[in-house]
């Protein structure tokens, strides 16, 4: 059975799904933020540059801030330093007084940038090298992500204050699941600020009563025991970099909820991208749903990497009945041989095809209320500008 009676076009989903209107959402004046959000490699970098080319080349004045992009999609767009500074992307159309600017994401330098911000210049210094704080902002799982908010928050400021960018569009960090991005800065915040934490930090402020504390809830732990299992060394940088953290911040997790608390402005929406499989598809449902339990609007889902079969009319039984037929008749034959085998990656690309519409439906009948776009899979890496505008176009086609 073929899936559609129009060549080249695979119907991978039903009907009456909403298609997501892109030009709508990048185009309303009223939107200002996009969060691009997806599982580990779905094309959440590559989704999030071709919809802020499309909205400059429209129009609007946008920032994109991308997060770890492929080295030359990086080069395309003119981002060949790491240092957190958007700057304009050279080739753009900009006929209707759009603009781009595009930047990387330096987690470190974004984390640097509030303590100098918030913190007297010598405290600052103190904090920069302080061991501790070096190592949680090169290297905690979790500091990626609040980066990205923390710096989405810098952006949104400058916005408003300059007028510089209308529109903010962010990439999110490769990570195994989708909620990472959401969950990661609290649970960074709740271990700053959890008990574990404040133990360890304790003596520095409460001194020998917190450590009696320990050892009086039966706990068996004294600092002296501490500092062997920890390292004196350790626990110093630790007590005092929480020390001045909690003046600057009055606690990690109340910086993070507030950061959080960002994502959820009227201006702001979110687009989950996934590929066209099992694990993919469930990822995004839990984020859709995820993003309905926090008020935060869903503008749609794009699937990604789409499979789609050129002369989808003829089924796959049917290609592989010919490649065997031709197998029969013609065995040293290399031209009938080439056309075996495109019988037979047909016959693959249709079931792959299938399988692929299989799951997106499944998506679609568990939320037919979320808008789809559909990216297929081109031929090779999207790195340049010319790519990232034909995906562009590609997610606001109806297919
Ligand atoms: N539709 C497509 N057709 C062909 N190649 C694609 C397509 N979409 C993305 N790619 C390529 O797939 C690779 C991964 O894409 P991308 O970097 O956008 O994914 P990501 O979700 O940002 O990954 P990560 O989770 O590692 O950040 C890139 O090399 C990109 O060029
Ligand atoms: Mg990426």
């Amino acid at each position: 059975m073929a899936l559609s009676s129009d060549p080249g076009v695979t119907h991978v989903l039903p009907a009456n799904t909403n298609h997501l209107e892109l030009d709508r959402l990048i185009m309303n004046p009223e939107v200002k933020v996009i969060v691009c959000c997806g599982s580990g490699g779905v094309g959440k970098t590559t989704t999030a540059a071709a919809m802020a080319l499309r909205a400059a080349e429209a129009g609007r004045k946008v920032c994109v801030m991308t997060i770890d992009p492929a080295k030359r999609l990086a080069q395309s767009m003119g981002l060949t330093e790491l240092d957190n500074t958007p700057r304009a992307v050279q080739g753009i159309g900009n006929l209707n007084g759009g603009s781009l600017d595009a930047m990387m994401l330096d987690m470190k330098r974004t984390f640097d940038e509030i303590v100098v911000a918030h913190a007297e210049p010598e405290r600052a210094q103190a904090i920069l090298e302080n061991p501790f704080y070096q190592a949680l902002s090169s290297s905690f799982a979790g500091t990626q992500e609040y980066m990205a908010m923390e710096k989405l928050g810098q952006l949104r400021t400058e916005a408003e204050q300059t007028g510089v960018w209308d529109l903010i569009i962010v990439d999110t960090p490769p990570s195994r699941s989708a909620l990472d991005f959401l969950d990661a800065p609290k649970r960074l915040g709740s271990f700053l600020d959890g008990r574990m934490m404040r133990l360890l930090a304790a003596p520095a402020k409460g001194g020998g009563r917190i450590a009696g504390k320990i050892v009086g809830a039966g706990l068996g732990f004294a600092t002296g025991a501490l500092n062997k299992i920890v390292g004196a060394q350790v626990l110093t940088d630790l007590q005092t970099f929480m020390a001045s953290f909690d003046t600057l911040f009055g606690g990690f997790r109340h910086r993070a909820e507030q950061t959080y608390a960002q994502l959820q402005a009227p201006d702001t929406r979110f687009i989950v991208v996934a590929a066209p499989e099992p694990d993919a598809l469930r990822e995004a449902a839990y984020f859709v749903e995820r993003l309905g339990d926090e008020d935060m609007p869903l503008a749609g889902l794009v699937l990604n990497r789409v499979t789609v079969v050129p002369l989808a009319d003829l089924t796959a039984e049917a290609a592989i009945a010919a490649a065997d037929r031709l197998a029969e008749s013609t065995e040293d034959d290399h031209e009938h041989q080439l056309t075996e085998d495109l019988l037979r990656l047909h016959a693959d690309n249709i079931n792959t095809a299938r399988r692929q519409s299989q799951v997106a439906k499944r998506f679609h009948a568990a939320h037919p209320l979320v808008a789809i776009g559909i990216v297929p899979t081109q031929s090779e890496d999207i790195h340049d500008l010319a790519g990232l505008r034909l995906v562009g176009n590609l997610l606001a086609t109806e297919i």
